[in-house]
């Protein structure tokens, strides 16, 4: 069996030689992007592995339909970048790596909440200034606050297991697919508007879809309490960022967490000149990072040892399952 790997980074390359020495595969390690032109590199080869926040086109399903390969195997969770209907009609089945570490998410929202509950960015300003007044700055505690969580599959539910064990927060919680463990302990409202009401911290862990772009919106941030928060490590479409900034500007919301952003491809992890240079791409983008209660880190949840290991030996394990058996558990089935 021969497989070939696209995009490798350098953090993922030790693990990718470990995975082929110890299964004693010939894996080839690109560090391309796949395209419809370096799709090319993969001819006689069995699958491809890939990570990328590049569509995945029409193009690239062709081509692997027409040298015969069959299988991709992702190596993160989302397939929002995957143009299914081509997919299909080339006949590739693909896999993803669904619970690569759903902790190493929920962690980096903790962090990005915990900062803005406990105004660390005010103090930072303040405290470079010279000035070591509390004044305004009295915090509120999470143990005394209602968090909103939307979407509650593994990664919502690592979440939720901070939050209410070990915080104490009141959660609540809205997916259209109920968790029975959730269900049972009662913390689902059957309307999402119910929950932007409720919450003082609305999350969200929901992949973006059609039905959900958006959810984040001028409209749903209007219903919320005054002095809200928002947290997004999920995907940018599932927030309408001009919104959200106009909503931190007048107030309203008192900060947001961002890992992810609309239009956020060819920005994160690539590094500009300045931020003036990140404006031309996307200047909505700017104006939240300008602002002292938004957050923004480079879509990063995901970027742990334990994370990146897990990526690349269950996307790997994945695909020589479906090659040497035509089945695995972690295949996408797309209806
Ligand atoms: C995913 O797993 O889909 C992610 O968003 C993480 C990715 C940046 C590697």
């Amino acid at each position: 069996m021969k497989l070939i790997a696209y995009d490798i980074r350098d953090d993922e390359r030790p693990y990718a030689e470990a995975w082929a020495k110890e299964h004693n595969v010939d894996v080839t390690l690109l560090s391309d992007q796949l395209t419809d032109k370096t799709v090319e590199k993969a001819k006689g080869y069995d699958g491809i592995n890939a990570y990328q926040q590049l569509p995945y086109t029409a193009g690239v399903f062709e081509k692997m339909n027409e040298y015969g390969i069959k299988y991709i195997s992702l190596r993160n969770i989302g397939t929002d970048n995957v143009d299914i209907p081509a997919l299909k009609k080339a006949g590739v089945r693909l896999t993803n790596v669904p619970s690569y570490s759903p902790e190493a998410i929920a962690e980096l929202e903790m962090a990005g909440l915990m900062m803005l509950l406990r105004r660390m960015p005010e103090f930072r300003t303040k405290i470079a200034q010279g000035n070591f007044s509390w004044k305004p700055d009295i915090a509120r505690e999470l143990q005394t606050l209602t968090v909103g969580i939307i979407g509650t599959g593994r990664i919502g539910r690592a979440a939720y297991k901070i939050y209410h064990e070990g915080f104490g927060a009141k959660v609540i919680g809205y997916d259209v697919y109920k968790n029975p463990e959730l269900d049972a302990q009662g913390i689902y409202v059957d309307d999402v508007n119910d929950l932007f009401k409720q919450a003082d911290i609305v999350t969200l862990h929901a992949p973006a879809t059609k039905e959900n772009y958006h959810t984040v919106n001028a409209d749903t941030l209007a219903e919320m309490k005054d002095g809200s928060y928002i947290i997004n490590t999920a995907r940018g479409d599932l927030l309408d960022s001009q919104a959200l900034l106009d909503s931190v500007k007048s107030g309203k919301t008192a900060g947001a967490f961002l890992d992810v952003e609309e239009n956020e491809v060819g920005i994160f992890n690539n590094k500009f000149s300045s931020l003036d240079e990140v404006a031309k791409k996307n200047p909505v983008l700017v104006d939240m990072i300008k602002q002292e209660n938004i957050i923004v880190t480079p879509h990063v949840a995901f970027y742990t040892h334990t994370a990146v290991k897990n990526m690349v030996d269950d996307s790997f394990d994945a695909l020589n399952s479906m090659v040497t058996t035509g089945k695995a558990d972690t295949e996408v089935k797309f209806d």
